[in-house]
């Protein structure tokens, strides 16, 4: 069927969706996808995250293939099996800090987002929120709630869970300061909610969807302090920082600090749904049989996946070459920012990598309408980027972390070509 009659097709029988790329990818390998009329794509975008390894990474498939031909469906509420044992424990080994961990899988990130915040609450039998503007954790009603952006998310959608309170999030490159932050909590202590009814704080290490900000390690130790102080349970949501993308396991091990709890999803089993809540024992232990679970909840086909994604961190030395990358990234998005005047800052923590895009050099002119431009014109030259950030004006990249250097900085020229393209003009200093 041709791309235009599939569009056609699609906008009369489903629901409509936002704007996307008017490409219908057949496959994919690695770094690259092909549509159906055999172009090729370079993806520096990992479906949002979830590829980190790479599309059909050939152990991915081959696990998957082989728990297809034994039992695809057991439900492990009612039956348990060992490749989710197995993964759980694996993923229990991996989390951060040494206090004794345990895990539920789930499916989705929301879904994790949200039984996380149930563990939470039966843990303290207290019912607040703190949670971070720009901060985004889902589009379930709880998780909707507690994503730090009114539009598209919330607006129409309510009414929102109750006692979720939202306070700044750090954002050098707009002078939102770490003091500044936490003053809005003690604030928010002093004015809304005492720190006695707040059952958990949620924050990402670097915001996602938010624009990849990166939460400074001072910071995150200082949030580890004041929920410790009041009883709090810190839940850090690594499912779009998470599974090797820092250059550590999750980006938190970067503040060297434990989290109580801990969600992951995307890049957990290499494109298949899996989602995982992994937390202090104590506090995984809290709600009683049957109060946390579903159907699909932790399915064999994604368990076996997911075992085969951590075997492949692993002997590919994903970590270290996180590290490489996001150097590289940074060394060619940096020359980049010195011919395209629109390039306002780089940054980065391992390959997690964005370029924020503003008008005239000003972090408070931010230019979403060249940023969605640059989405749409890198396309066109074959490169996958998607935009971010509360004010609409972020690159991010998330190429697989598989990558050769040949095909990023292939990739990398056709960021300058669709750059070129979009650009009024390159600034002075290399026109
Ligand atoms: C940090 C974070 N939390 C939660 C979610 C929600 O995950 P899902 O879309 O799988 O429900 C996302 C998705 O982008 C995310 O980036």
């Amino acid at each position: 069927m041709s791309l235009s009659a599939l569009q056609e097709i699609e906008r009369a029988r489903v629901i409509h969706s936002y704007a996307r790329f008017p490409v219908e990818f057949v496959r994919g390998e690695g770094a690259r996808l092909w549509d159906a009329d055999g172009a090729e794509y370079l993806d520096f975008l990992c479906g949002i995250s979830v590829t980190n390894i790479g599309h059909c990474h050939p152990r991915v498939v081959a696990a998957v293939q082989q728990q297809l031909q034994q039992v695809s469906h057991a439900c492990f509420q009612v039956t348990p099996y060992e490749s989710y044992v197995a993964l759980a424990e694996r993923l229990n080994a991996i989390a951060p800090g040494p206090t004794p961990k345990k895990s539920i899988l789930f499916s989705t990130g929301a879904e994790a987002v949200e039984n996380a915040l149930k563990i939470a609450r039966y843990h303290t039998r207290r019912s607040a929120v703190v949670a971070f503007s720009g901060g985004f954790h889902g589009r379930t009603l709880a998780t909707m709630t507690l994503t730090g952006k009114v539009q598209p998310y919330k607006a129409g959608f309510g009414p929102l869970l109750p006692e979720v309170f939202h306070v700044p999030y750090p954002m050098a490159y707009h002078g939102v300061t770490p003091q500044h932050c936490l003053a809005a909590i003690e604030q928010l202590f002093k004015a809304d909610v005492e720190p006695a009814r707040v059952a958990a704080l949620i924050i990402e290490p670097v915001l996602g969807e938010g624009g990849f900000y990166i939460a400074p390690p001072e910071f995150l130790r200082s949030l580890r302090a004041l929920c410790d102080r009041h009883g709090i349970v810190m839940i850090a949501d690594e499912i779009q920082s998470g599974f090797a993308r820092t250059g550590r396991m999750f980006a938190l091990e970067h503040a060297g600090i434990e989290p109580d709890l801990m969600t992951l999803a995307k890049s957990i089993a290499g494109g298949l749904p899996l989602s995982a809540v992994v937390g202090k024992a104590e506090i995984m232990d809290a709600p009683p049989p049957g109060g946390l679970g579903g159907t699909y909840a932790g399915s064999p086909l994604a368990c076996a996946a997911g075992l085969a994604v951590l075997d492949v961190i692993a002997e590919e030395r994903l970590l270290e070459r996180a590290q490489q990358l996001g150097a590289r990234l940074i060394t060619r998005l940096k020359a980049l920012q010195a011919k395209y005047s629109a390039i306002g800052e780089v940054r980065a923590l391992g390959a997690m990598v964005a370029m924020e895009l503003v008008k005239n050099g000003s972090a408070e002119q931010p230019d979403a309408d060249l940023t969605r431009a640059l989405v749409q014109a890198a396309a066109r030259h074959g490169l996958i980027i998607l935009s971010c950030g509360v004010y609409g004006n972020v690159i991010r990249f998330l190429a697989p972390l598989t990558i050769s250097d040949a095909l990023l900085g292939e990739g990398l020229d056709r960021l300058d070509a669709a750059l070129a393209e979009v650009s009024e003009a390159p600034t002075a200093a290399t026109a």
